[in-house]
């Protein structure tokens, strides 16, 4: 057989160890890992020079925007941005304008995506008004539900209780799984509208406002409702020292949780927030030493199960105003994610296998992704390629995002993606995108690729 491509003298991560070895690509899959020597003959083989291949990445919490708000990202640029930053598949959250929560606005999604992805693109859905709608939405191709629980989003009423028990209730009887913003609504609105009285409008005010208890609040609502449907619950960018204990804890007692963190709580502290000011605002905020040094232990033992990059871009303009309540909150993140965690390889506070593991294995399992998330024979040929020693300094202005901003501009870092392989097709080469609008693939849950 003549296989598509041959990638040959790679190290690649497989079966859980950096190894010397060739690659062979067909038909969008990967048809064998070995030595040169055992590779078939091929359509085309590129030498990576000893560069690393790492499954790609799986980003589970991104903002792609489009439709309403394409001002901000569209799925072009968006993927891109993906591209670019080392990432295969991203999961698209549904608070754009119209919110995704039906199937109509789902299929509107996907049919507009399909024609501008270049990378693999999964979709959230919100709650819908009925909650007899949610099994129509999951088969329409939803990968997961999202609950945001900081202001009304969705058709579930987010402060009636029974209201969401019934929901979690058909959640869990569908063996669906929902990723949570969790920010008390009521707390959040108490706390803001005192401060605001106070014609309080800075950078403390609003980490004033977004506390830790706003998180371990709505945390602990959850949890209880969890505690009697056992539905499954993603944390969306936990930030704060109790906020993971609370998820620890309900981890111990054996309640299926799991949760996310974001390189900017794990990299950015209060102190750069009041330096950097609003092109570092987000929801939650980045918060003090405290809380980084729990997020880091709960990255080095486990408790914390993936690494997102929770890409939020908006227009300068947004992010810019006299009162920091009229900011737009979000920083973009798919082009900074992998070469921030790399410097953290080279520093050594990470391994390469704490980043597969927190990048891809984890967000495939949990996300039920199984053509992906690591490399193996038959596997997706979904493949980043990264230079470990190359440095470089971060420059938002060259972003493909349409947000060229961000906090980490300007960051010296060391590590870079340099190709990216999607079903086999180099997508991203050496910064450039390469391929086609529409190269990338629509994930649809439990469809098998
Ligand atoms: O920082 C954030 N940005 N937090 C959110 O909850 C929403 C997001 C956005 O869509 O901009
Ligand atoms: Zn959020
Ligand atoms: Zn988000």
């Amino acid at each position: 057989m003549t296989a598509d491509l041959v990638l040959a003298n790679a190290k690649a991560y497989v079966n859980k160890e950096i190894v010397d070895c060739s690659l062979a690509i067909d038909r969008g899959k990967i048809f064998k890992i070995g030595k040169e020597t055992t590779m078939p003959k091929a359509e085309a083989k590129t030498d990576l020079k000893k560069l690393l291949v790492l499954p790609g990445l799986i980003d589970a919490h991104v903002h792609l925007r489009d439709e309403g708000k394409a001002y901000k990202e569209d799925f072009r640029t968006g993927t891109a941005a993906a591209a670019a930053g080392g990432i295969t598949t991203v999961l698209d959250m549904p608070n754009n304008n119209p919110v995704t929560m039906s199937v109509a606005t789902l299929r509107e999604r996907i049919r507009i995506a399909e024609k501008k992805i270049l990378v693999n693109v999964g979709f959230y859905s919100e709650f819908p008004e009925s909650m007899n709608k949610i099994g129509v939405i999951a088969k329409e191709g939803a990968v997961a539900f999202k609950l945001f629980m900081a202001e009304q989003m969705g058709g579930l009423n987010i402060d009636d209780d029974h209201a969401l028990l019934e929901a979690f209730q058909t959640i869990s009887k569908l063996k669906l799984l929902v990723a949570v913003h969790a920010e008390d609504k009521k707390a959040l609105e108490k706390s803001r509208s005192e401060l605001k009285k106070t014609n309080r409008n800075d950078v403390n005010a609003y980490l004033m406002a977004h506390s830790e208890n706003v998180e371990v609040k709505a945390m602990k609502r959850l949890l209880k409702i969890v505690e009697k449907t056992k539905a499954r619950i993603h944390f969306c960018h936990v930030s704060t020292e109790n906020g993971l204990k609370t998820i620890m804890d309900g981890k111990k007692a054996g309640l299926p949780l799991t949760c996310e963190v974001t390189p900017h709580h794990l990299l950015l502290s209060a102190e750069d927030f009041r330096s950097v000011g609003t092109l570092a605002l987000t929801m939650p905020p980045v918060r003090e030493e405290r809380h980084i040094k729990a997020l880091w232990n709960g990255v080095k033992n486990g408790w914390v199960d993936i690494i997102a990059s929770d890409h939020a871009p908006h227009a300068l303009e947004e992010k810019k105003a006299d009162s920091i309540w009229d900011v737009k909150v979000g920083v973009p993140g798919l082009e900074t994610m992998l070469p921030l965690l790399l410097t953290e390889v080279n520093r050594g506070s990470l391994t390469i296998a704490d980043v597969v593991r927190l990048t891809s294995e984890r967000p495939a399992e949990i996300f039920n992704l199984k053509e992906n998330g690591s490399l193996r024979e038959g596997g997706n040929a979904d493949l980043t390629v990264v230079d470990l020693k190359k440095k470089y300094v971060i420059d938002a202005s060259k972003f493909c995002s349409k947000a060229k901003h961000s906090p980490f501009d300007g960051w010296k870092v060391r590590g870079k993606p340099v190709k990216t392989f999607v079903f086999g097709r180099l997508i991203m080469d050496d910064g450039e995108i390469v391929a086609k609008a529409g190269s990338g693939r629509i994930i649809r849950r439990g469809a098998a690729s």
